[in-house]
């Protein structure tokens, strides 16, 4: 098994390299933990021949949308379809792909008329083939896997990654590992690793503590990690923008709202937006914020009490599992990205999460808690006067609705936090639809619908 990844194919037409994201460092292959040979931080793809032969804005745009009627597997993909601005391969076949990407922009009507926005829309990322985002990055990072000869890919997760990969790595025809927090992770996400065949680990320790793990076993032994360290993952990840500028004919919304975790997928949407208005794709750019659930503030903390300087880990707690992280390996990048493009980043409280939830899920959409935190955010950010009423909002929904049905039960049958709230709990009694149990008759069921028509 290779040491050291040979990422990037040796030969003349590669087109992209690795830069550290703090020394500027540039090599053609990474080590296998993904960090700066140099100075340890984090490593981004770059692609040099943009400097001396840009891709052309018009002719990318009409090639993309050409290939929308394509039937090639790789126009097929809502991932390769923007293969022009992701790390090249020599053929189309070494592509592992199962359709990722092509998601839904939909607008929320209710859900803008509650915030008080105009324009409210919700890029639906839990539309992807396993039911979140991580499939755009994990076709890119997949298929490199393979590339670079690996048997065994890896990832530590709160179940969507893990999910994702084991996808993934089964329709590859490589082994998956899977570590994952024993209890912490939702029972519709770790039987989605199951069926896809990995080995999966539940370790008695949290996401942090699986990812520490997970960063010493690459260095020990022949697996690629795919975690959102991964530069591959993240250049997958870019497609969601370029979709979704695409769905709004290439006119930038004001504002770009996105789920706070690891910090991989913001680094991802932020590094796409820089890379279309160096490359003339869009005009301007949308502010980029971020929102954290309050017990799981790393970046908050980082920017506010640290000026972003250095990050402030925390013990993570929130019933939106998925973001239950405390030490976001992408917090640098993050970080940067949200101050390239002005954004703000927020958190939000527990009850607020699963209000904001029960809008969206009003709406006929639906998503996971964790996505929720976006719209909750935006009701903050409407109060700071940081989004105004009359600009354009595009919420990333990032998971399923069907990923975490633990959560949705518990909310709508009231059980879903141990303290009850009661001021909280008047607010979303009116969102809850709790089943109702009955005698099997007609009388039975017609009371029901009448008493359901009352105010
Ligand atoms: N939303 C969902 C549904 C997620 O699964 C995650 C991360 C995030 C948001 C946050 O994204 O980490 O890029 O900032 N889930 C990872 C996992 C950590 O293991 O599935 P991030």
């Amino acid at each position: 098994m290779p040491s050291s990844l040979p990422n990037k194919p040796d030969t003349p037409e590669s087109d992209f390299r690795f830069r550290c994201i703090a020394c500027g460092h540039l090599s053609d292959s990474a080590g296998q933990d993904f960090r700066c040979g140099q100075c340890g931080d984090l490593l981004e793809i770059v692609y040099p021949h943009w400097q001396t032969a840009k891709p052309d804005a018009p002719a990318l745009k009409t090639a993309w949308h050409n290939r929308k009627v394509s039937s090639c597997p790789a126009d097929l993909s809502g991932v390769w379809r923007f293969r022009e601005l992701l790390p090249g391969l020599e053929d189309d076949r070494e592509i592992i792909t199962l359709r990722e990407g092509n998601t839904p922009l939909y607008e929320l009507p209710r859900c803008a008329r509650i915030t008080g926005v105009t324009r409210l829309f919700a890029k639906h990322q839990g539309m992807n083939p396993t039911g979140s985002f991580k499939d755009t990055g994990m076709t890119v990072a997949a298929t490199f896997a393979r590339r670079a000869g690996f048997r065994w890919v890896a990832c530590a997760s709160t179940g969507n990654t893990s999910a994702s990969m084991a996808a993934y790595a089964a329709r590859g025809g490589l082994h998956s590992l899977v570590l994952v927090p024993e209890g912490k992770i939702s029972w519709s996400k770790l039987s989605q690793a199951l069926d896809y065949g990995a080995l999966t680990c539940q370790l008695r320790t949290d996401f942090d503590g699986c990812l520490r793990l997970l960063q010493e076993l690459v260095r020990n032994a022949p697996v690629y990690q795919l975690n959102s360290i991964n530069p591959f993952r993240l250049e997958g990840q870019k497609t969601l923008v370029f979709e979704l500028l695409e769905q709004l004919d290439w006119q930038p919304p004001d504002h770009l709202i996105v789920p706070g975790g690891n910090l991989g997928n913001s680094s991802a949407i932020g590094k796409a937006l820089l890379e279309m208005r160096e490359l003339g794709l869009i005009s301007h750019l949308p502010k980029l914020s971020v929102i954290q659930a309050e017990g799981a503030n790393a970046l908050v903390r980082t920017l506010r009490e640290a000026a972003g300087k250095s990050l402030i880990s925390v013990p993570a707690e929130t019933r939106a599992t998925a973001i239950r992280i405390g030490n976001p390996a992408s917090w640098k990048k993050a970080s940067n990205v949200l101050q390239a493009t002005s954004g703000a980043c927020e958190q939000v409280s527990e009850a607020e999460i699963a209000q904001a939830k029960a809008e969206i899920g009003a709406e006929g959409i639906g998503c996971e808690p964790a996505s929720a935190v976006t719209l909750a955010g935006l009701k903050k950010l409407l109060q700071q006067g940081f989004v105004k009423p009359q600009e354009t909002v595009v919420l990333v929904l990032t998971g399923n609705l069907l990923k975490d049905p633990d959560y949705t039960i518990d909310f709508h049958s009231g059980e879903l936090f141990e303290q009850k709230n009661k001021a909280a709990d008047a607010a979303m009694n009116a969102l809850r639809h709790p089943p109702v149990v009955l005698d099997a008759t007609l009388e039975a069921i017609i009371q029901t619908l009448e008493l359901a028509e009352k105010p």
